[in-house]
């Protein structure tokens, strides 16, 4: 593996869950395959006044918790920290990052990190203008092509609606250029999400079919067997809509709908994911209506014990018009995908954790055999992102004996069974491709305003519509009944990891 050159990672929100749970474990993974520029530094950054060792005890906890490789190399773990540092700054306050710019020399000097800067927004998004006017103030903002690089990672949410997501992209750009800015979608750091890509392109056995003249309807689930614990405050705030279907889902849909790229090359990438992405069909208000279902989970009795309703969560309102599980059917107007609907769905406290997308294909014009299967989806592929990733494919044989019946048989690819392949985390993947400089798999500008230009429509619809429909669906179920309605051909079925013992009686809540 080629390593990055040298450079320091500066965390903005240091103190936070993302950098303790996600962002030092997978640098660690990193470092313990030898992955990180050979010099680097990890300077943590908070209005939090901590000691250095206060912070690396606090890292450590995270390592030792949710790193892939800490117990298989514990030893390298101290080393690892001897690499982070921390500095307690105000960082709403422009006149404090003398300090940081300070201390990124005296990095610089002490590790020969050659003044190459990552800076890591993993703050609330109300941080993110002002950490970068912050940064343009001290000239810390600015590269000099083939000297040094300055780099900006952005997490999700990029903007609130379309309005709000204009606005932080001029504002972003204000100070950054387009290159040096890397919106994160961790979706896109998934192995499985990547392998869309190289399962569509570098087989001549699936293009040709991966057309409207072949594919009858797309499926794409994102089931959650978890609430939204505790971040009520949060998620009253985004929803379903603006937490899962704005970004990871729009993504999902991009990767299975694009042309192919003419290289592999970020840009032509990146090209065809907006291609794909400005030509959803515009939601309007016969389509929101009849084509979207919105449901918020209620209280059930499970086999799990007793599921509290949303309304009921920490920091949620009592008459909350928050959805949890959002579903709709959704058109790509282009050639290759004019008419087949693509039915989406994601949801809290659903029975089930996976990520899927299923392409059913269609049906033989003839049927020649006794119990050959004549409906829309006879034949799939399946997409398994998550867990159990790999791919499944469903075709009908000839059932052993006499005769000719056909039965239906599937078979299964799964990644688990390549023995001794180490599957990186989202996180590892895109910090090492920001590392490298490599935006291929982060999200564009104009894709952000592509996925919040479709997405506007319904935000507002719900917000000036009081009588849009929010359904209660008990917890552990899959959702509002309604959503079945959404796709004649029935919703595939997975396995139920949890069960209601009630009946469930689901409900209009507003
Ligand atoms: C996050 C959402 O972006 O993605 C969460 O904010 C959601 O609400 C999570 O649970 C799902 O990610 P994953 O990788 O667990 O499928």
């Amino acid at each position: 593996m080629l390593r990055p050159i040298n450079q320091a990672l500066v965390i903005f929100g240091a103190s936070g869950d993302l950098t303790y749970r996600k962002l030092l474990p997978a640098l660690f993974d990193l470092y313990s395959q030898s992955a990180l520029p050979e010099n680097f530094v990890i300077l943590g950054v908070a209005r939090s006044p901590m000691t250095r060792a206060a912070f690396c005890d606090k890292m450590k906890e995270g390592i030792e918790k949710f790193s892939n490789l800490a117990k298989k190399y514990e030893s390298l773990i101290e080393p690892f920290l001897s690499r982070v540092d921390y500095l307690s700054i105000d960082t709403f306050d422009k006149a404090e990052y003398s300090k940081l710019r300070q201390k990124l020399v005296e990095i610089d000097h002490a590790f020969h990190t050659d003044g190459n800067y990552l800076f890591y927004l993993a703050t609330p998004p109300s941080m993110y203008e002002i950490v970068a006017f912050n940064l343009q103030a001290v000239d810390l903002h600015r590269e000099q092509t083939g000297r040094y690089f300055r780099r900006i990672i952005v997490e999700k949410p990029f903007g609130y609606d379309l309005a709000s997501a204009l606005d932080l992209n001029n504002k972003l750009h204000a100070v950054f250029s387009e290159q040096q800015i890397y919106r994160i979608d961790h979706y896109l750091g998934k192995e499985t999400v990547q392998n869309i890509l190289v399962f569509r392109f570098s087989n001549g056995l699936f293009e040709p079919i991966w057309n409207r003249n072949f594919i009858h309807h797309v499926e794409i689930t994102a089931a959650e067997t978890l609430g939204i614990g505790n971040r009520g405050r949060y998620y009253e705030q985004a929803g379903a809509i603006r937490d899962m279907l704005q970004n990871h889902l729009m993504h999902l849909l991009a990767l299975v709908a694009m042309e192919p790229p003419v290289l592999f090359e970020a840009q032509a990438l990146q090209n065809e994911m907006v291609k794909v992405l400005q030509a959803l069909r515009p939601l309007d208000k016969e389509s929101i209506e009849s084509n979207i279902i919105r449901g918020q989970y209620t209280g059930a009795r499970t086999n799990r014990g007793f599921l509290a309703a949303y309304r009921e969560e920490k920091d949620v309102a009592p008459d909350s018009n928050t959805e949890t599980f959002v579903a709709m059917k959704v058109f790509i107007d282009n050639w290759r995908w004019a008419d087949v609907p693509f039915y989406i769905r994601t949801g809290k406290r659903l029975p089930s954790q996976l990520t899927e997308v299923i392409i059913h294909l269609k049906a033989t014009p003839q049927s020649l055999f006794k119990g050959q299967c004549t409906g829309p989806s006879c034949n799939k592929i399946i997409l398994r992102i998550q867990p159990e990733e790999g791919i499944g494919m469903q075709f009908g044989l000839k059932s052993p004996g006499s005769g000719y019946n056909v039965k239906q048989v599937q078979m299964d690819f799964k990644y688990s069974e390549l023995a001794n392949i180490y599957i990186p985390s989202a996180y590892e993947r895109l910090l090492l491709d920001v590392m490298q400089g490599d935006p291929a798999l982060f999200i564009r500008g104009d894709a952000v305003e592509a996925t919040w230009k479709f997405i506007d429509p319904l935000l507002k619809y719900i917000q000036s519509n009081k009588d849009f429909k929010l359904y209660g669906y008990p917890s552990c179920t899959w959702g509002p009944e309604e959503a079945n309605q959404l796709i004649p051909e029935g919703w595939s079925e997975y396995p139920a990891y949890c069960s209601i013992e009630e009946e469930p009686r689901f409900t209009i809540l507003g």
